[in-house]
């Protein structure tokens, strides 16, 4: 059977990071108050020159070069991004122009902090239904442009960066044992989309509008979603907790990663933590704690990984995929 195996990997992140201190500037906060309730040390913030496209495209070029391949070889590009460089067309064309493909097609997709989630499922699918060979799945984000720089509740957590992953179709067993994307759990429920919203939009009030939250909402159903896709995407591949080799949760805050891993049952050592370097980067968290994953040289080719993530709408899902 065909599977969708990842053949690359990379990420981009904006050249100025802010630390927690800086915002004791801005608002009525505190490092210790940052780091105790959400693991976060610091953040990525994108300049002027910097976009959801442009870091896109570089995150997009370094997955391109690690899987030794050009845009040449390219049919799709899936963006899964909540931060559009405009409100149409999709950042994906623009990211397509930029690397300068004159072929195949492009889209976004919009699931806020599941959309990298989203997108990976739906590019296994257009893999497998024959749509296309080879897929550039990117996540990225400039959440620093939708956010309320006077609202401590929520400006504290949130970066910007991009994370991506050239995905191929390979010829599979048809086991867990096969290379690629095993199984996949997606969910939403849009009668809680008040909890995590932006007041803006272009049919409504005709600006982009900022981030909205009620955090400890948000912190209440998190865990419980989050172990109910897990635990969907282990019965339908037939594994437990203990065969997860790494386990890449959304970067949302520590005391969710940690209460889910829990849980789960999955142990500390097979957790990848990027939250206290990128804070919440919505569609790219996963696709950067994955990339830091391999780079720092824990996930490695055969590995069994999970990913997972929970946002605005409320949407989450997991994914179990063999490196
Ligand atoms: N600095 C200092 N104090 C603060 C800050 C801050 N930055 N922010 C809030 N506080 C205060 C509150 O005002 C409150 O004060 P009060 O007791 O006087 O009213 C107190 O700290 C406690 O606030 P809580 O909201 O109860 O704090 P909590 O422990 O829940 O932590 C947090 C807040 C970090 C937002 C947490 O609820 C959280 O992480 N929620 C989930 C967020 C999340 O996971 N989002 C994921 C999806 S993101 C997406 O999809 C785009």
């Amino acid at each position: 059977m065909i599977r969708s195996v990842v053949r690359g990997i990379g990420s981009a992140l904006p050249r100025r990071i802010m630390k927690n201190a800086e915002f004791e500037k801005l608002v009525d906060t505190s490092d210790e108050w940052i780091v105790q309730r959400t693991g976060i040390r610091q953040r990525h913030i994108a300049s002027e020159d910097e976009t959801t496209a442009s870091l896109g495209e570089a995150a997009a070029r370094k997955a391109l070069d690690d899987a030794g391949l050009t845009p040449d070889d390219i049919d799709l590009i899936i963006l899964a991004t909540s931060t559009p460089n405009n409100t149409f067309p999709a950042s994906a064309v623009e990211i397509q122009e930029r690397l300068g493909m004159r072929h195949g097609y492009a889209f976004d997709m919009q699931a806020v902090c599941s959309g990298f989630v989203y997108a990976v499922t739906t590019a296994d699918l257009y893999i497998r239904g024959g749509l296309a060979r080879r897929i550039l799945v990117i996540g990225s984000e400039t959440f620093s442009r939708i956010l309320d720089w006077n609202d401590r509740t929520t400006c504290v957590l949130f970066g910007d960066g991009a994370g991506a992953v050239v995905v191929e179709a390979a010829e599979g067993e048809g086991s867990i044992a096969d290379r690629g994307i095993l199984a996949a759990s997606l969910r939403s429920d849009g009668t809680q989309r008040d909890k995590l919203y932006v007041d803006g939009g272009p049919s409504t009030t005709c600006t982009v509008g900022h981030l909205r939250m009620q955090g400890r909402e948000v912190f209440k159903h998190a865990v419980g979603m989050i172990t109910d896709v897990v635990e969907d995407v282990f019965a339908k591949a037939g594994v437990s907790a203990d065969d997860i080799d790494w386990f890449v949760p959304h970067q949302a805050n520590k005391r969710i990663i940690d209460a889910s891993a829990k849980k789960l049952g999955i142990a500390d050592e097979k957790v990848i933590v990027t939250v206290d370097l990128h804070g919440n980067t919505s569609a790219a968290s996963v696709p950067l704690a994955l990339t830091a994953g391999v780079e720092r040289g824990q996930i490695k080719k055969g590995d069994l990984v999970l990913l997972e993530a929970m946002g605005g709408g409320f949407t989450w899902g997991a994914v179990l995929l063999r490196w």
